[in-house]
């Protein structure tokens, strides 16, 4: 039969032989005799070239080969040859003189993005823009065209990369999560109240009954608890309905959340956390390190400094040092984005990190579900996580007394009557427990120094986007 060989495993060992390549035109240039068509397959690219010299092809070829449009489909067959030096703008190390070229699916001539422009850094434009002799003529492809021609815009080797990153950042939580005894389950999406407080939620009809989407598996990950499941987590869609358009907020993102019995402190559920993104962490770098080049590539980044042994500090001390600094803050008040991040840039410099937990929050700024601290109920067992000096992560010990819960849910103003199975569960024995939910989106964000969720996040949902 005929040898189909992935473009990626082109090599020099295959001089001479004949193959068969399947990929994406990425470009192509030629003359009347010549045609050079590089072709793109999974992020990896070959030079394929044409000659009518010793009728090797057809001057039809030649002129078809010039004339397909980039982006479209073809399959090329011929000859493994090695260049004297590697082909610029190409990723493997051979060319392919080729017999055949067949066009299978064609794009059209006319796209909505150039991806090579799509493909370059701010460095790029920046030298073009000083340098304009180059005659160089570059457009910045803007985020709305990007997105609303997103299929397109995935295709650059920073997007490859960003969600080949994504997909190890979901297995290596998943792989760690189960070697510890964890069950993964999948919760309801279909509610019948809020799990998160009223505000941020999709309401919808369900079959004549008020109903919405799942803020978070909070309720449903805790009943597993009461159904004896001991540890469990979920890797599933969590809806909020965010009113404001940020570079962090987005309607629709994937939750990574645990949930855990607790034997003496809430500090066990940390201890795990730490570890998985320990874990997380080295697995990316170790990895990844082709992905990360490509996004270093278009969008430079520090790399990620993280301690073996994760720093934790309390809210108070995050106050204090905040404090240290010029920064006045009310200490029973949340930090807001900014109050954030110079507390990261402090933190920081003074313990070379850029992964921290901060815990022990005040009580009041926390959701009715979080447990009181046992020597000062002001405070309570729940903690953040930060990444570069933005939230990841929260999480905390939960209430496991339904009397207290109830009166909790009242007090943050909840519908008790939309959450009676959720307290009855705690009424037939339960065991303390706690955990935590990750927004995968901004952990890749925040690795890679992004600037919005919108890169990470495959289809973003927005306030102000429903499509593609
Ligand atoms: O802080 P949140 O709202 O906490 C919970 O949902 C709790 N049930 C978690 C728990 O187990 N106690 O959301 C958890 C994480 C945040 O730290 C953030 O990373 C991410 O989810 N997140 C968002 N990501 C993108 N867009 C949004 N609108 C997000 N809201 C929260």
């Amino acid at each position: 039969g005929r040898k189909w060989v992935a473009v990626r495993l082109l090599d020099t060992g295959m001089k001479g032989q004949t193959v068969l390549v399947r990929g994406r035109v990425h470009t192509v240039r030629g003359t009347g005799k010549m045609a050079f068509l590089v072709v793109r397959e999974a992020g990896c690219t070959v030079q394929c070239v044409l000659s009518v010299a010793e009728n090797i092809v057809s001057k039809g070829m030649v002129k078809y080969v010039n004339k397909i449009s980039k982006e479209s489909i073809v399959d090329v067959e011929g000859i493994v040859s090695v260049p004297e030096k590697p082909i610029e703008g190409t990723s493997q190390k051979v060319e392919i003189q080729a017999r055949k070229v067949y066009c299978i699916s064609k794009a059209a001539a006319q796209l909505p993005l150039n991806l090579e422009d799509a493909a370059r850094s701010e460095r790029d434009f920046e030298k073009a823009e000083k340098d304009p002799q180059q005659g160089v003529q570059f457009v910045r492809v803007g985020q709305d065209t990007r997105l609303n021609n997103r299929v397109l815009d995935l295709r650059t080797p920073a997007n490859q990369a960003i969600f080949r990153i994504q997909s190890q950042v979901s297995t290596l939580f998943r792989q760690f999560l189960l070697a510890e005894d964890f069950v993964e389950l999948h919760t309801p999406k279909l509610l019948a109240g809020a799990s998160e407080g009223g505000s941020s939620v999709f309401k919808l009809d369900y079959k004549g009954q008020p109903a919405c989407l799942a803020q978070s598996p909070q309720l449903h990950k805790q009943m597993g608890i009461c159904a004896d499941f001991g540890r469990v987590f979920e890797i599933g869609p969590v809806f909020r309905a965010e009113n404001s358009f940020t570079h962090r907020h987005l309607c629709e993102f994937t939750g990574l959340d645990f949930e855990m019995e607790i034997k003496e402190h809430y500090f066990e559920v940390l201890d795990v956390l730490e570890a998985v993104f320990v874990a997380i962490f080295d697995g990316i770098n170790e990895k990844c390190v082709k992905h990360l080049e490509a996004i270093n590539a278009q969008y430079p980044f520090e790399p990620l400094q993280y301690l073996r042994k994760t720093l934790r500090l309390t809210f108070a001390e995050g106050v204090k040092l905040l404090k240290e600094a010029g920064i006045i803050v009310d200490p029973m008040a949340d930090f807001n984005t900014e109050t954030e991040r110079e507390l990261g840039r402090i933190v920081k410099e003074k313990f070379k990190t850029d992964f921290y937990v901060l815990h022990r929050y005040p009580a009041a700024i926390r959701p009715f579900y979080t447990m009181p601290c046992w020597d000062d109920s002001r405070y309570s067992n729940s903690f953040d996580v930060f990444i570069r000096g933005e939230e990841i992560i929260s999480g905390a010990q939960r209430v496991h007394d339904p009397e207290l819960l109830t009166k909790r849910a009242i007090e943050c103003g909840i519908e008790v009557n939309t959450l009676s199975t959720y307290i009855d569960s705690f009424r037939w024995g339960a065991v303390p427990h706690g955990g935590a939910g990750v927004g995968l989106e901004r952990v890749v964000m925040l690795f890679c120094a992004l600037n919005n969720i919108r890169k990470t996040s495959l289809f973003p949902r927005d306030p102000q986007r429903l499509a593609p």
